[in-house]
């Protein structure tokens, strides 16, 4: 007999016939009621064992947590909350998982605690839950760049550049580190490294996406990105996945139209497809806001979401986000850590939180930057001292989206190379796409592990990726 998943089975059944179902005992109740999972849905299925007939040693052996199969007839449930069981025939445990020791016990278990058992965590309903809307995003995000025409490109994970000049690159090395080889000058000879230079894992895979941009027109990366901040935040990870668009021809209005039409496409997605896990998802939410003050509390998660797909988002300059912080409320009274005083300074997620949540109360897209506070590559505007940079902020999160349109031009790009003292060496081959039919061109970041903190709403960034490597853990 062939296995059935109990997706399957809920959606498409067949009362009185005979089915084999193979799973997780979730619980079993009073000797008669296993609750079965496969991670299918967030469903269980309920199997009905008649305990008089089975032999009681066995029935021992059904305990949460243990695999097992079970065969027998689909009938109408007698009891509420499912809508089909099955009488059990026969059954067969596959696994066992010995109470005394089994982490997991049907109970709600903390989040912290959840972590330390990353391994056993896709049996929960909530990371089965959460694991399956990441799936979905991650279909999503394909369908809607394959849809327009983007062609993937993977791009190098090992990398030999700084783009975001920010030095937070895990270096990448096969040499003894208790005998490291030295030049002349006493320095570490990197000549002699696996690369013969040195080397980190890609901090971003857009350099090389606007690479392959000049050749293709619209192409996307969607792939892992490694950064060595030490920043023990709920938003950071020093392991997270990234979505990379660069499209050429487009200026960066188009660049703020592209990323907000597919945030959009993105949320309706998990609205159409995620409904079960979602709802899930928001009853978990509710039941934790009963016990926080009213400030403080997420609120409806499909109102949230229904929010984001069908309103437009605003889109403001830097300098008038600077304007509207400068005259706010708390920085009139000093409420904020860092206060807005300068135009040039760096906005900090309060200030990104203050917009979002306080002012406008919806995704703010920020546009024109100053240039001393952003990376190399953005296009300097005609005022010589913004840049077309364009970061989109969301409420409960802050910045999701990072992106620019880029610096086509050789002479102002390669004088910016010189000012920010980057090697030419590393980056010769990018200044040479401006040497040859150079155009127009813009692209962004989307941090797929924040956009997946908005869709199921939970608040910490650690809960939304399988396995989180953060600074000093990388468990798993
Ligand atoms: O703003 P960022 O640094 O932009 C870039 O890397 C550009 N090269 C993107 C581009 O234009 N192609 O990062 C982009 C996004 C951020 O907005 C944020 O959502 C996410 O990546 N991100 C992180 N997510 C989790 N943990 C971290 N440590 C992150 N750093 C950035
Ligand atoms: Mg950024």
């Amino acid at each position: 007999m062939k296995r059935v998943k109990i997706a399957a089975l809920l959606s498409e059944h067949q009362l009185g016939s005979e089915v084999l179902i193979k799973g997780w005992v979730r619980t079993f109740r009073n000797n008669s009621f296993i609750a079965i999972n496969d991670g299918s849905t967030i469903n269980n299925i309920q199997g009905v064992v008649d305990f008089e007939k089975e032999e009681k040693e066995e029935l021992k052996r059904i305990t949460t947590g243990a695999s097992i199969q079970i065969v027998g007839e689909v009938v109408e449930s007698q009891g509420a909350g499912q809508s089909i069981e099955i009488v059990v025939k026969s059954f067969k445990i596959l696994g066992d998982a010995n109470p005394e020791e089994y982490p997991l016990q049907p109970k709600k278990h903390s989040l912290e605690y959840l972590r330390e058992i990353a391994h056993l965590r896709p049996r929960t309903n909530t990371f089965a839950a959460i694991l399956r809307v990441r799936h979905a995003m991650t279909f999503a995000i394909h369908e809607f760049f394959n849809d327009r025409g983007f062609c993937n490109v993977h791009t190098p994970l090992i990398t030999a550049t700084d783009a975001e000049g920010a030095g937070e690159a895990f270096q990448v090395t096969t040499m003894d580190l208790k005998n490291v080889p030295l030049d002349e000058n006493k320095e570490v000879d990197y000549k002699q490294d696996f690369f013969g230079k040195h080397t980190s894992l890609a901090v971003t895979g857009q350099l090389e996406a606007e690479l392959a941009a000049l050749g293709l027109s619209e192409v996307y990366t969607f792939g892992p990105t490694f950064r060595a901040e030490n920043s023990n935040t709920t938003r950071h990870l020093a392991e997270f996945w990234m979505i990379e668009p660069e499209v050429a021809f487009a200026d960066n209005n188009d660049n703020m139209d592209l990323a907000e039409a597919m945030l959009k496409y993105c949320v309706q997605y998990a609205l159409d497809n995620c409904k079960d896990d979602l709802d899930f998802l928001n009853k978990r939410l509710q039941d934790e806001d009963k016990s926080k003050p009213q400030l403080e509390r997420a609120g409806d998660l499909f109102e949230k979401l229904e929010f984001v797909a069908n309103n437009d988002f605003e889109r403001i300059t830097y300098t008038e986000a600077f304007d509207i912080l400068r005259n706010s409320k708390p920085n009139k009274k000093k409420k904020f850590k860092f206060l807005v005083d300068e135009w040039g300074i760096d906005l900090q997620s309060e200030h990104e939180r203050f917009l979002v949540e306080k002012h406008f109360k919806k995704p703010v897209i920020i546009s024109d930057y100053p240039a001393n506070i952003k990376a190399f590559y953005m296009k300097l505007n005609d005022d010589g001292k913004t840049v077309k940079a364009m970061d989109i902020l969301f409420p409960g999160i802050g910045e999701i989206v990072g992106g620019s349109e880029r610096e086509e031009r050789y002479d102002v790009l390669e004088q910016k190379i010189k000012d920010q003292n980057i090697p030419m060496d590393s980056v010769w081959w990018y200044l040479d796409t401006r040497k040859f039919g150079t155009v127009p061109h813009s692209g962004f970041g989307l941090g797929f592990e924040r956009l997946l903190l908005f869709v199921t709403g939970m608040g910490n960034i650690r809960d939304v990726i399988p396995f989180p490597r953060t600074p000093k853990n990388a468990e798993f």
